[in-house]
């Protein structure tokens, strides 16, 4: 890996200390990092570099995997050092330059910059366009943009942001994070089916049922109502993670694919997804707010109720969708997403249910046979569990199910950001969120975004402890599916207020 400096905007924030200081720390542990390589750290608080080396120390014993090892934490931060910079103010850039170069100069490192814009997305036009205007960006070696989400707003304010920050950087070395293509297991799913013919086989509508993906998550809007009650689900979740896993799971990649191959994929079936119309937008998407209700016991109160969010709020905080790929492969293949705040539990996952063998299903069903299932957990498990039927010899030669654990080794795994971190210094745009992916994404999302704007299709409230509106079950039923894993709802019901749940009565 060539010498680099790392200059983070947004160092003295929350992602910066969760996220990033415990990934460059556990890189550079696994000497995934350049052997030498510059870190500055840039905020408006007024640090000195002995203050941020210590913040930075901190957040490695709160959130690291690994236990710091002090000795090695010590030579670690090292690299850092911090600078206060005012983002609109163009000479703090200037002065940013100097301390670039003299540390480049100090160590005797190359210009390989990488600028991590790690701060609000309202900052990331300024903030390119003056890396461009200061000279920061005119380097003999190279220069990368790594950027985290939210890459705009809508189709439009996507297409606008794109524009403003390309005439600084190229496509090639912008790097949109979506934070899950650096789960492990998404990045093993890649290789699943690339290399192994008998998956490669059942890859399509010949075999596969239905596919599921789940983003569930128990935390409610906690203290970010303020962007979240402007952004939903729909915004915050689907258009991007959501979509992300749908074409991760779904390309069919020849074996040892170039990252050009994966991104032209991709595409396709972003472009192949069935478009909605707005007016119909209601007839495969359910959206859902949370109710007051328990969560592990605990009772939490009503999304509308939380401090931050607007009164009468009509935002998103669940979506589920039912998509369909018109291509070759998937024709026929109902894909359901679903991602909601305040559900029963953190749960992100995906389930690709095959189809059973036609003539002897019933019978089979009656002797215990299940559908084979291929379960992808991400979160808080990290499995691929591939489920068959065996006959059990012990019991009259019935049916029993049997696991298949095709993702042994999972001890001590690299988080996302550690993924998504080394492969933008080695100059690896595989994971990373192409422009043309999020464009159609986007573009996709549009009709429901404006159905939701001009509130086409009801809110629908659940209660806080649940999988979200019964709505989202009955899609599926309608269809002779169900969600898998979800478990049986005696346990919230018994736990949920007596007050009746309704269609938000604001339509
Ligand atoms: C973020 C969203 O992108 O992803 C959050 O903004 C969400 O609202 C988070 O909680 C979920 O990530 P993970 O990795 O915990 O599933």
């Amino acid at each position: 890996m060539e010498p680099t400096s790392i200059i983070l905007f947004g160092a003295t924030g929350d992602l910066a200390k969760r996220k990033i200081y415990p990934a460059l720390y556990n890189l550079y542990i696994e000497q995934k990092l350049p052997e030498t390589f510059s870190l500055i750290g840039l905020g408006r608080r007024e640090w000195s570099d002995e203050f941020f080396q210590a913040q930075v120390e901190k957040s490695l014993n709160e959130f690291s995997r690994r236990k710091p090892d002090p000795e090695r934490v010590k030579s670690f931060v090292q690299a850092f050092r911090y600078n206060v910079l005012n983002i609109s103010h163009k000479e703090d850039y200037i002065q940013l330059l100097k301390l670039v170069e003299q540390r480049e100069a100090e160590l005797g490192i190359p210009s390989n910059r990488l600028f991590y814009l790690s701060v609000g997305p309202e900052f990331f036009e300024p903030i390119a366009e003056n890396i461009q205007s200061s000279g920061l960006g005119s380097t003999e070696g190279w220069k990368r943009l790594v950027i985290e989400k939210p890459f705009g707003h809508d189709l439009q304010s996507a297409r606008d942001l794109n524009h403003k920050l390309s005439e600084a950087f190229t496509e090639e070395e912008i790097y949109r994070i979506d934070h899950y293509l650096g789960k492990p297991m998404v990045q093993r799913l890649e290789t699943l089916h690339q290399s192994n013919p008998i998956m490669k086989a059942l890859w399509n509508n010949r075999y596969i049922s239905n596919v599921q993906i789940t983003a569930n998550e128990t935390v409610g809007v906690e203290e970010r109502a303020s962007y979240y009650d402007h952004v939903g689900a729909v915004r915050d979740m689907f258009q991007n993670h959501m979509l992300q896993l749908l074409m991760m799971m779904a390309i069919q990649l020849p074996y040892n694919s170039t990252t050009e191959k994966v991104g032209q994929k991709k595409k396709h079936i972003m472009e192949s997804i069935e478009p909605l119309q707005k007016q119909n937008v209601g007839a495969s998407v359910i959206r859902g707010q949370y109710a007051e209700g328990f969560i592990q016991g605990k009772a939490v109160s009503a999304y509308a109720a939380e401090p931050g969010v607007a009164e009468n709020t009509m935002n998103d905080t669940f979506i589920a969708a039912k998509l369909q790929i018109d291509d070759f492969f998937w024709r026929g293949v109902p894909f359901y997403i679903r991602t909601g705040k305040r559900m029963k539990e953190k749960s992100t996952r995906i389930v690709i249910e095959f189809k059973e063998p036609s003539g002897q299903s019933n019978a089979a069903k009656s002797n215990g046979s299940k559908p084979n299932l291929l379960v992808i957990e991400m979160s808080p498990d990290q499995s691929m569990t591939l489920q068959l039927n065996a006959s059990d010899p012990q019991n009259k030669g019935e049916f029993k199910p049997v696991h298949i654990d095709l993702a042994p080794d999972r001890e001590d795994l690299a988080e996302a950001y550690e993924n998504l971190i080394r492969d933008a210094l080695q100059g690896d745009p595989t994971f990373f969120a192409h422009w043309d992916e999020v464009e159609l994404s986007w573009a996709w999302v549009q009709p429901i975004l404006e159905a939701f704007e001009e509130n086409l299709l009801p809110l629908h409230l659940y209660p806080a402890g649940s999988y979200g509106p019964v709505e989202s079950d009955e899609m599926l039923a309608a269809e002779g599916h169900h969600w898998w894993f979800d478990e049986p709802s005696e346990q919230f019901a018994e736990d949920a207020l007596a007050a009746p749940l309704a269609v938000n009565s604001n339509l």
